[in-house]
């Protein structure tokens, strides 16, 4: 089956209708649509909603001459391919035309053996024309998406280059809280084990008790250290299920009591909390040992800390921890969350690690939880998070509605 090629469509353009005539037709022979007008109004108003693929027109003519013809022709239809008829007194014209874009002209009166070829290279321009011009517009479209793509692997540098100047700082914060413990075992064992310095009793205790103390300290690091390390390579597997926060909070009661007996801290926690979670027990466990020593170890000596929990309004189960502590001040409070921010606590004397909010944090979120913070120096803070809720609220009839008890 041969393929069907669409027949060229052909204006012709001549005020001498006889001519006009004679030329449709014989280009209508040769498998032409030849389509002829009088004027070159006419013709450029049949332009606005016609594509043809050649305008062969006469150059003088009443009213729109074939130069302003071509012109308008070509701000319609750039690829259009043009061929104006001239007589030989009007050559020079004929090359204007070729400037302002007109393939070819033929001078008249011409054969149809003459017309033809000049006809076919037009036409095969005109083709090669609309084939560059997709091809630009192919390469504008390819430009456009590699300017996409760059976009894209700029913010993946940017964001590589943050996290490696995060990791960066980490590790040298950590080989930091590394060596300051490693430090003080070393230099309290070398006293210990040369014999030119002469120890009593006591303080020999005093030096292996530092050595105890910071072993511990290191211990604690390396453990939390690699905690965290395990949670941001996303090789923690969290057992999220259906868990009763009362029983949590009676647990993580259980064991921060005796840190509050010991600095006469008042711990209130919610008589009858009916919250039911969808979180990991052991997390959430950790999640709230966390919070709670903390507010038992930057607060006052009689002070307080106090536990509530509701139903947030996005539908979250929140928890609350308030303390009546020294509070944190904005910046430290930008700070906290980081590894390693002790919010300037090193001097005071309060032992920690600067990881235990870090981790809290990672934790959270990686339940579908947030944390948050209000705090006024001096005052005391309140460390909130809010966790997803497993199914309704047990036996709470209008979930929406917070419950809250301190006892
Ligand atoms: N309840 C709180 N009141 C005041 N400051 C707090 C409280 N909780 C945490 N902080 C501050 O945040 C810092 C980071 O806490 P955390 O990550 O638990 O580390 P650590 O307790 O080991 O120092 C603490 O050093 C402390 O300065
Ligand atoms: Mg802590």
């Amino acid at each position: 089956m041969s393929e069907l090629v669409p027949r060229k469509r052909i204006m012709v353009v001549d005020d001498q209708a006889a001519h006009l005539k004679a030329l449709c037709d014989i280009l209508g022979q040769h498998e032409f649509d030849a389509i002829g007008f009088a004027t070159g109004e006419l013709a450029l108003a049949q332009l606005r909603d016609h594509r043809y693929d050649l305008l062969l027109t006469d150059m003088i003519m009443p009213g729109m001459n074939g130069l302003s013809l071509i012109e308008a022709a070509r701000a319609l239809d750039s690829t259009i391919a043009c061929i104006i008829m001239t007589g030989e007194g009007t050559v020079d014209t004929a090359v204007k035309a070729m400037k302002i874009g007109a393939f070819d002209y033929i001078i008249k009166p011409f054969k149809a053996a003459t017309l033809l070829p000049v006809l076919a290279r037009a036409l095969d321009s005109r083709q090669l024309r609309s084939q560059n011009l997709r091809l630009e517009a192919a390469l504008r479209d390819r430009i456009d998406e590699l300017g996409r793509v760059n976009l894209f692997l700029e913010t993946a540098r940017k964001e590589a280059e943050r996290t490696s100047c995060e990791k960066s700082a980490f590790l040298s914060n950590m080989s930091h809280e590394l060596r300051t413990p490693l430090n003080s075992i070393l230099g309290f064992a070398q006293i210990l084990a040369s014999d030119k310095y002469p120890k009593a009793e006591g303080e020999r205790q005093r030096f292996c008790q530092n050595i105890v103390s910071s072993g511990r300290h290191l211990l604690q690091l390396v453990n939390e250290m690699l905690d965290l390390s395990k949670i941001e390579s996303g090789k923690v597997s969290l057992m999220v299920g259906a868990v009763m926060l009362d029983e949590v909070l009676r647990e993580v009661q259980a064991i921060v009591a005796p840190l509050a007996e010991k600095r006469l801290i008042a711990l209130a926690m919610p008589a009858d909390c009916k919250l039911e979670l969808c979180v990991d027990r052991m997390r959430l466990k950790q999640i709230l040992v966390n919070l709670l020593s903390n507010a038992i170890k930057y607060n006052h000596v009689h002070g307080s800390v106090t536990v509530h929990c509701s139903v947030a309004r996005g539908g979250q189960g929140c928890i609350a921890v308030s303390d009546s502590g020294i509070g944190l001040n904005p910046e430290q409070m930008e700070a906290i969350f980081l590894p390693f921010g002790r919010a300037g606590r090193d001097e005071s004397g309060e032992e920690g690690t600067g990881l235990g909010l870090t981790i809290t944090k990672r934790l959270v979120e990686a339940m579908r939880g947030s944390i948050s913070v209000e705090s006024t120096p001096g005052e005391g803070s309140t460390f909130r998070i809010e966790l997803p809720l497993q199914g309704a609220v047990a036996s709470m009839p209008g979930a929406r509605v917070p419950f809250q008890h301190a006892s």
